[in-house]
């Protein structure tokens, strides 16, 4: 934990193909782009006075690789692990190295969805999962880290 930090500090982290959207199955992801949800996330926290940073990638080693460098260094973590949530252990040994509050964050409701989408190899590693809820997901995973943290 950074725990001589004046300002918390939060990374949120987005998976494979999560690039994509805006163009990418509406109907499941709806029509905002990441650059769009990074923005309105960014916003809230400063509202909330504290400092986000957001990574984007489509490889499970550079997702891993940036769990890692944030060992120490945040307060939180925001994780969309995308199709990584349904086969990564590694990510989810990743996730384990932090001692800090994990917020796991899925725009589609992956219950409701195909069975492969049902299981989630983060989810008993995180404190908490938001799924179904939109873009919205991310600024209630957020507003909950943030009072978590505070
Ligand atoms: C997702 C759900 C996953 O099943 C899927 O592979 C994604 C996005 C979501 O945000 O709803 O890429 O994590």
């Amino acid at each position: 934990m950074a725990q001589t930090q004046q300002v918390k500090r939060i990374l949120v982290i987005h998976g494979p193909n999560l690039n994509m959207l805006g163009k990418r199955e509406p109907e499941h992801y709806g029509s905002q782009s990441l650059g769009a949800i990074d923005r309105s996330i960014k916003d809230r926290a400063r509202e909330l006075g504290v400092e986000v940073s957001a990574f984007q990638s489509n490889h499970e080693g550079e997702l891993v690789e940036a769990i890692q460098a944030a060992v120490g260094q945040i307060d939180g973590l925001i994780i969309n692990p995308a199709a990584f949530t349904h086969t990564s252990v590694a990510i989810r040994d990743a996730v384990l190295l932090l001692d800090v509050p994990v917020v796991e964050v899925h725009l589609s409701n992956i219950h409701k969805r195909e069975p492969f989408r049902h299981h989630s190899y983060i989810a008993d590693v995180a404190t908490a999962q938001i799924t179904g809820l939109g873009p919205a997901g991310y600024i209630y995973a957020l507003e909950a880290l943030a009072e978590m943290i505070a």
